[in-house]
């Protein structure tokens, strides 16, 4: 699975595009990736790219953080599955998820069902200096960070394992974890 020194080139994206007839949706921890490394999958396939926290916010009119102050936990889950079902339904190239969306078992079945899931794994250390860029997480200010996201890991891993691809990114640049998953996504299909 370690293909990162294999330059980008050699993974035939045309004809994994040309194979591809279902969205690649991107599940995983909280600082893992997912948006940007989304937009550059989406890019080198010549697909668009969605991003279901954005896409709650728009139709919620509220940022994520202010969903979960103004509404709660519960609330917030209900919109985010709501967002994933029709992004699924609209057909999009890439979507990138929340955390936590992945481990909502109807989320699950119809991304499974009806998508490639591609969950991006990354240590804790990277995951902390990520998040820590950022003070948009609501999940993350409950207590000390580290300890919420080692506690996330634990718990969600076996719901990200169901996950038809799995790449683990290092702390390097985005690309090469795009080209790690163009590499996956080409043995796959
Ligand atoms: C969450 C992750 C966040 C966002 C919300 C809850 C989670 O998205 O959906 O704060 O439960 O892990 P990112 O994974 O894009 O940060």
């Amino acid at each position: 699975m370690n293909n990162a020194h294999k330059p980008s080139e050699t993974v035939d994206r045309a004809g994994i595009a040309s194979r591809l007839d279902r969205p690649l949706v991107l599940v995983g921890l909280m600082g893992v990736g997912k948006t940007s490394i989304g937009r550059r999958l989406a890019g080198a396939l010549g697909r668009d790219f969605v991003d279901a926290d954005e896409e709650i916010e728009k139709a919620a009119d509220r940022s994520v953080s202010e969903i979960f102050e103004e509404h709660g936990e519960a609330y917030f889950r209900d919109g985010e599955r709501r967002v994933i079902a029709r992004l699924m339904e609209e057909g999009h190239g890439v979507i990138a998820t929340g955390g936590g969306a992945f481990v909502d078992p109807e989320t699950r079945a119809l991304v499974l069902e009806r998508g490639v899931a591609v969950w991006l794994d990354c240590d804790l250390d990277t995951l902390v200096e990520r998040t820590s860029r950022r003070n948009t997480r609501p999940l993350l200010k409950t207590g000390d960070p580290r300890e919420i996201l080692f506690n996330l890991k634990e718990q969600r891993g076996p719901a990200y394992a169901e996950a038809q691809i799995h790449v683990v990114t290092g702390d390097g640049p985005h690309d090469a974890a795009v080209n790690r998953i163009l590499e996956e996504l080409a043995a796959w299909l």
